[in-house]
C-alpha cells in the first residue's frame, strides 16, 4: 500500500518515531501501537490503556526474518507455523532476545510476536521498519475494539491518531501458541485452532487450562477470569433455558438484552414487551466472531440490567468464542437463585 493509497501513513510513522501512540486496524481487533524499542512510548501505552505494568504486550512485525531480532533459540516449529499462518491471526510465544526490554515482556523470559494480516497494519509496519507493541486498543479489561469508533469510545483524545481500516474481519484476538517448551501449547484460543496447527506441525498441540496458575506463572491478561467484559452482567444460557429466563426477568421488571445465534426468544414477547432488546448473530463461528464484540458493545450501550447470551456450540472452531464469552461472564457475583 503506497502512502497515496493511505495518506495518513507518513503522519502515523512520524508520531510513532516520536514515541506517540497510533491505533491501527488488524484482521483480529484494533491495536494500540507504540515503538517497542522506546521506553517512553511503552510507558505511555500502559498508562493510556490503564494496564498493569507487568502484563506483557505482543510485538507486531512486518516480515518473518525479523523474528530473530526479537527472539532467540527459535524452534523449527516457529518457522513452520509462521510460514503457514503469517500474516494472520496467530501469535507465537518464544524465548526473548536479550535486547528486548522488560517493559515489553513484563519481566518474563518470553516474547509474543505476530505478523497481522491487514493491509493498513502491514503498510504501517513496513514503513515504520521496526516492531510495534500493540495490545488491543481498549481500556484494560474491557471488550476489544473492532472498529475505529470503538477505539474512540474507549480511549478518546488520549490517542493522537486512529487509522481507519474498516471493521475487523476476524473479530476476536489472535490465537497465542507457546513454543518455549517441547510441546506447543495454546495459551489463548482463537479462530485458528489446535487442529489447524497440528495439521502443519504433524504433532499434537495442547490447550492450556486457564486459571489462577496460568495467571500467576505467565501473567497472560487474557487468562484472567474477568476480562473482555461489558458493563452489564453477562450470563451464558443453554438455548432451551433462554426463553424462560427472558420471561422471568421481564416479569420481574428487568430490562433484558439477548445475544442469540439460532434461537430467537419468543417472538410474541419480543413484540409485546418493551425492555427486551435482541441481537441475533450468524450460527457459523467465523461470522459470529466477526460481529461479536460490536454486538456486545451495542447491547451494553442500551444499559440493560443483564445480557443473556445463548450458549455457543461446543465444536472446536468455537473454542476461542466460548473462551471470550465465559470471561465476559466471569465478573458476575455468585448465583442466588436465577437472577444475578
Ligand atoms: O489479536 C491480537 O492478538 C491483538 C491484535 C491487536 O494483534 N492483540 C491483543 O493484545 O490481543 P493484548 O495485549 O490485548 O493481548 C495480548 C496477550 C495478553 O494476554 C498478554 O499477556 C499475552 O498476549 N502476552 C504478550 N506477551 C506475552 C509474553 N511475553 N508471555 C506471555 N503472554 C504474553
Ligand atoms: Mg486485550
Amino acid at each position: 500500500m503506497s502512502p497515496d493509497a493511505f495518506p495518513q501513513l507518513p503522519q502515523a510513522v512520524t508520531l510513532l518515531k516520536q514515541g506517540q501512540l497510533v491505533a491501527f486496524p488488524t484482521e483480529t481487533v484494533y491495536g494500540l501501537g507504540a515503538d517497542a524499542r522506546n521506553p517512553e512510548a511503552l510507558e505511555r501505552l500502559y498508562a493510556t490503556k490503564g494496564r498493569p505494568r507487568n502484563h506483557p504486550v505482543i510485538v507486531h512485525l512486518a516480515r518473518v526474518e525479523q523474528l530473530s531480532e526479537w527472539a532467540q533459540e527459535i524452534p523449527e516449529t516457529a518457522w513452520v507455523l509462521a510460514k503457514a499462518f503469517w500474516p494472520g491471526p496467530l501469535t507465537l510465544l518464544l524465548k526473548r532476545h536479550p535486547t528486548v526490554s522488560d517493559q515489553v515482556t513484563g519481566g518474563q523470559e518470553t516474547i509474543a510476536l505476530r505478523i497481522p494480516a491487514h493491509p493498513v497494519a502491514l503498510a504501517l509496519l513496513e514503513a515504520f521498519e521496526g516492531g510495534l507493541a500493540a495490545p488491543s486498543a481498549n481500556r484494560f479489561g474491557r471488550i476489544s475494539p473492532t472498529t475505529p469508533a470503538h477505539v474512540y469510545e474507549d480511549l478518546g483524545e488520549a490517542v493522537p491518531l486512529i487509522l481507519d481500516g474498516g471493521p475487523c474481519e476476524v473479530g476476536i484476538e489472535s490465537t497465542i501458541v507457546d513454543l518455549t517448551q517441547p510441546q506447543a501449547i495454546i495459551r489463548r484460543p482463537g479462530l485458528l485452532t489446535a487442529a489447524d496447527m497440528e495439521e502443519v506441525l504433524g504433532q499434537p498441540v495442547q490447550t492450556a487450562q486457564p486459571g489462577p496458575a496460568v495467571v500467576e506463572t505467565v501473567r497472560t491478561p487474557g487468562a484472567l477470569e474477568s476480562h473482555y467484559a461489558p458493563q452489564a452482567p453477562l450470563r451464558l444460557l443453554m438455548s432451551a433455558d433462554l426463553s424462560m429466563e427472558v420471561t422471568a426477568r421481564l416479569t420481574a421488571g428487568q430490562s433484558v438484552a439477548v445475544l442469540s445465534h439460532h434461537h430467537s426468544p419468543q417472538t410474541e414477547i419480543l413484540q409485546a414487551t418493551s425492555g427486551l432488546i435482541t441481537v441475533q448473530l450468524q450460527p457459523q463461528a467465523a461470522a459470529y466472531a466477526k460481529d461479536l464484540y460490536a454486538a456486545l458493545r451495542w447491547l451494553d450501550a442500551q444499559h440493560p440490567d443483564v445480557i443473556l447470551v445463548e450458549d455457543p456450540p461446543r465444536d472446536c472452531e468455537w473454542v476461542g468464542i466460548r473462551d471470550r464469552l465465559s470471561r465476559a461472564a466471569a465478573p458476575l457475583p455468585p448465583k442466588t437463585g436465577r437472577m444475578p
